[in-house]
């Protein structure tokens, strides 16, 4: 049986790769897209959710969430990395269904509720939802199966500063909350999503795969590796949120080490998540995360491209069993 998924997104070119990626995996059933402010405002994130949904033919729920921080001053959405409406260069899209009428919170709570124990929740945006639904119904750590983030850093420099990586940084009390919870928590974060790179030759062959969906995921990567190149000086893009799918179906992939978090969430390191070891920090009450610090890159790279050369006949497939 397929492994049920909530992802929890601010798509957002790399969110929209995960969530493709993820329709066009056997082993994953998505079962719902929550939004999130972020790389976009969160109406254009619900938006996106909708739309990528409706390419891949994929019937799963798209619930709004959060359009601002727990307690900070909201950070611009970062269009300068994923374009104005969210997917680089392309034009804002109309999808025909609605969001579900649930706000996100209260929709993960009721569907990990009906669920107990088979859903893994996928977070690939700044945690707000996730702390809201921890505020909103605090037993529900015992009806998650995981927690898979992406976010944060171990021991990697941060992306947004020097020490903060994006997701956390937009939001640090809310993921705060979400490392102190009694629940099991895998950080996907910079350590490894920064090894895990894709060209646009690797794009380009992706749509030549996949016309329909790996074309969209080609144009919409064009201006998101503009942006690397800007950064780091290669023409390639790193994988951040399809990385944190893979960690789900692939874990070989990856070693961890499993350590409390605590984040910062004032000053000049606002947003870094910082690992505290029980043997320095006897005190401290909080469980272990688990941090990927290590990936075979090479292995993560190629499932994804394996994967998602599948995604258009995925889509048809789901096409012609509903017609
Ligand atoms: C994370 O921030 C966002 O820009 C990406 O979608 C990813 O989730 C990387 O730091
Ligand atoms: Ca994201």
């Amino acid at each position: 049986m397929a492994q049920k998924i909530i992802i929890d997104t601010d798509p957002g070119v790399d969110d929209a790769m995960a969530i493709h990626l993820a329709f066009a995996d056997p082993r994953l059933e998505v079962v719902g897209l929550t939004s999130v402010f972020g790389n976009v405002w969160v109406e254009q994130a619900t938006r996106n959710a909708l739309y990528l949904a409706e390419m891949a033919q994929y019937d799963c729920d798209v619930a709004a969430g959060a359009s601002k921080p727990l307690h900070i001053v909201p950070n611009d959405p970062s269009h300068f990395v994923h374009g104005d409406e969210g997917f680089g260069d392309l034009p804002a899209q109309s999808p025909k269904k609605p969001a579900d009428t649930r706000p996100a919170h209260i929709y993960l709570s009721e569907t990990i509720r009906a669920h107990s124990g088979d859903i893994i929740l996928c977070p690939v945006g700044p945690l707000t939802n996730i702390a809201k639904l921890l505020e909103y119904d605090p037993e529900i750590v015992a009806h998650v199966q995981k927690v898979v983030i992406m976010g944060g850093s171990g021991y990697a420099p941060g992306n947004v500063t020097p020490f903060a990586e994006a997701n956390i940084w937009n939001d640090p009390h809310a993921a705060d909350i979400v490392f102190a919870a009694n629940w099991t928590v895998e950080m996907i974060g910079l350590d490894v999503t920064t090894k895990v790179e894709c060209s646009p030759e690797d794009f380009a062959d992706l749509a030549k795969a996949a016309p329909d969906i790996g074309g969209f995921i080609k144009e919409s990567a064009d201006f998101y590796i503009r942006f690397y190149e800007s950064v780091i000086g290669r023409k390639v893009c790193l994988m951040h949120d399809p990385s944190a799918i893979i960690a789900i179906t692939d874990p070989d992939f990856f070693t961890y080490e499993s350590v409390p978090v605590s984040v910062i969430v004032e000053g000049k390191e606002i947003g870094r998540t910082m690992p505290m070891p029980k043997s320095d920090y006897p005190d401290l009450n909080r469980p272990d995360v688990r941090i990927a610090t290590g990936v075979n890159a090479k292995a993560v790279r190629e499932a994804y491209l394996s994967l998602s050369a599948q995604m258009d006949n995925a889509a048809k497939a789901r096409k012609s069993n509903q017609a």
